[in-house]
């Protein structure tokens, strides 16, 4: 790459203001956290092993909510401002070359487009540095970027420090620059901390680079609101809904139909195929992945599902880590909890649960069933009301059923059990032994029938 560029995630402080035991950026919005949102945008512009995040508040946590192998982390133990942030990670950093970007890790709403015009920016002129700023109605609380006279940056003036006619400046900083990295190592020792804060501000180094013979531009967003910081969890919530709203709109143009998008929940990270319907209320959460011609009915909920081509989920149905091959029908009202398999074109119908449980291509449980830990062969029918007893208080057994099987209605398999292929299972059975191919299982009290009996209690008195 002839520009390389490292990216920077300031992500060690706590967040007072959202009230809150966990660091701001383990904070979820969009379905998952705020860091991890931003580490999977600065991925489009430097590859894992140029991305690093400054940890410091909770940084075990910080760490773990990142879904992306080979990020670089930065200890920053005391949070003594935001150049100092940069700074802790002197020794891991100072040895690249190209530019250094740095962004928040509380800003998940930033595109990767955005971040990439201020690459270009940077890299197409000789400024030292390049920050995004925009025209705020209410810049307070924010940074006011100081021009000069041919209208470059000059300073940085934090709010606390910055006069009466520095205020009234409405171009605020977005705390997102992108650096001349020599130039920055070679200068960032000239920080300080004589500010009203007694911190190290990154935002000094505009001055700092000007006063040493260099340039700084500024690139202006036409609208703000995609560099905001989440403080609160009103913004959060605010934020939340945006990302939603920008997936679903993504979705919509990739060729999904969403009926009612207002009410549907879609975490960032799934992916759906074309024609697939998706229908109101419907969530559709974490690494779940969908395929095309699908329907995903109304109140249904697929958490880290895979399912293929043409499925069909049925309302309210709940779809946890399992794996659903095409044509296959669930629900309405099913529930398939982990580690399912469900072959081409099998049925799971109303009030079935399923529980690591491996169903055959055309098998079939249409109604009231519990199958857990089991194979179900292809083709295989199991009855209304049939439960597999895996449970036996200390282990969990397996129930395994050949193809073409018949397992009548309420039957109870109490396993470890093994029905071979083609055999039957007589309605109400509680089934204990091994049950051979092509053989009938009958385990229930036999019928009696007594003539007259009813009539007689009628009559009696
Ligand atoms: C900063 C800028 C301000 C800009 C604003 C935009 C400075 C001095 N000011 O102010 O010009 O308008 O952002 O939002 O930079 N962080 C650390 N370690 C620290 C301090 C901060 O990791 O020691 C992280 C925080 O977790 C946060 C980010 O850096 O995500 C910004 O820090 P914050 O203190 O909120 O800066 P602002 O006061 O908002
Ligand atoms: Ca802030």
């Amino acid at each position: 790459m002839a520009n390389p560029v490292t990216v920077v995630i300031l992500a060690a402080g706590l967040g007072t203001r959202m009230k809150s035991r966990r660091a701001k950026v383990l904070h979820r919005a969009g379905g998952k956290s705020l860091v991890d949102h931003v580490v999977h945008t600065a991925l489009s512009l430097a590859p894992a092993e140029r991305i690093f995040v400054v940890v410091g508040h909770q940084a075990a946590e910080v760490r773990a909510s990142i879904s992306t192998p080979g990020i670089g982390f930065i200890e920053q133990t005391e949070q003594k401002g935001t150049g100092h942030a940069v700074l802790s990670g002197r020794s891991q950093l100072a040895g690249l070359d190209g530019y250094l970007m740095v962004l928040y890790g509380d800003s998940p709403l930033l595109r990767a487009e955005t971040l990439q015009q201020l690459i270009d920016t940077e890299t197409g002129g000789s400024a030292a540095a390049t920050l995004l700023t925009a025209d705020m109605a209410d810049p307070t609380g924010y940074g006011r970027v100081i021009r000069d006279a041919r209208g470059n940056v000059a300073e940085i003036v934090e709010q606390k420090a910055a006069t009466q006619e520095q205020l009234a400046i409405r171009e605020a900083n977005m705390g997102i620059y992108c650096f001349r990295a020599d130039l920055f190592w070679k200068h960032v020792g000239e920080l300080g901390t004589n500010n009203p804060a007694g911190e190290y501000y990154l935002t000094d180094m505009a001055a700092i680079l000007t006063r040493a013979g260099h340039t700084v531009e500024a690139l202006r967003m036409p609208d703000a609101r995609e560099a905001l910081g989440i403080n609160t969890r009103v913004e959060l919530a605010e934020v939340d809904g945006l990302l939603r709203g920008r997936k679903v709109r993504e979705l919509m143009l990739a060729g999904v139909t969403i009926e009612k998008p207002e009410t549907v929940t879609i975490d960032s990270d799934v992916r759906i195929g074309m024609d697939t319907i998706i229908e109101p209320f419907a969530q559709i959460l974490g690494t779940t992945t969908i395929g095309e011609n699908c329907r995903i009915g109304a109140c249904s909920i697929l958490e880290n599902a895979t399912i293929k081509n043409g499925v069909e989920i049925g309302q309210f149905t709940l779809v946890g880590a399992s794996v659903l091959e095409d044509g296959v029908h669930a629900g309405p009202f099913a529930r398939l909890r982990m580690g399912n398999h469900v072959g081409a074109g099998a049925h799971i119908g109303n009030f079935v649960e399923l529980k690591k449980t491996k169903m055959g291509a055309g098998a079939k449980a249409n109604h009231l069933a519990y199958l857990g830990d089991s194979e179900i062969g292809a083709r295989t029918n199991i009855g209304a009301g049939t439960i597999t007893c895996n449970y036996d208080g200390k282990l969990k057994n397996p129930t395994i059923i050949g193809e073409d099987a018949f397992i009548g209605s309420n039957s109870t398999l109490v396993a470890p059990l093994e029905i071979a292929k083609g055999s039957y299972v007589g309605a109400g059975s509680v089934i204990t032994k091994e049950v051979p191919e092509d053989a009938l299982a009958v385990g229930r009290a036999h019928q009696v029938v007594k003539e007259g009996w009813a009539k007689k209690r009628r009559e009696r008195k």
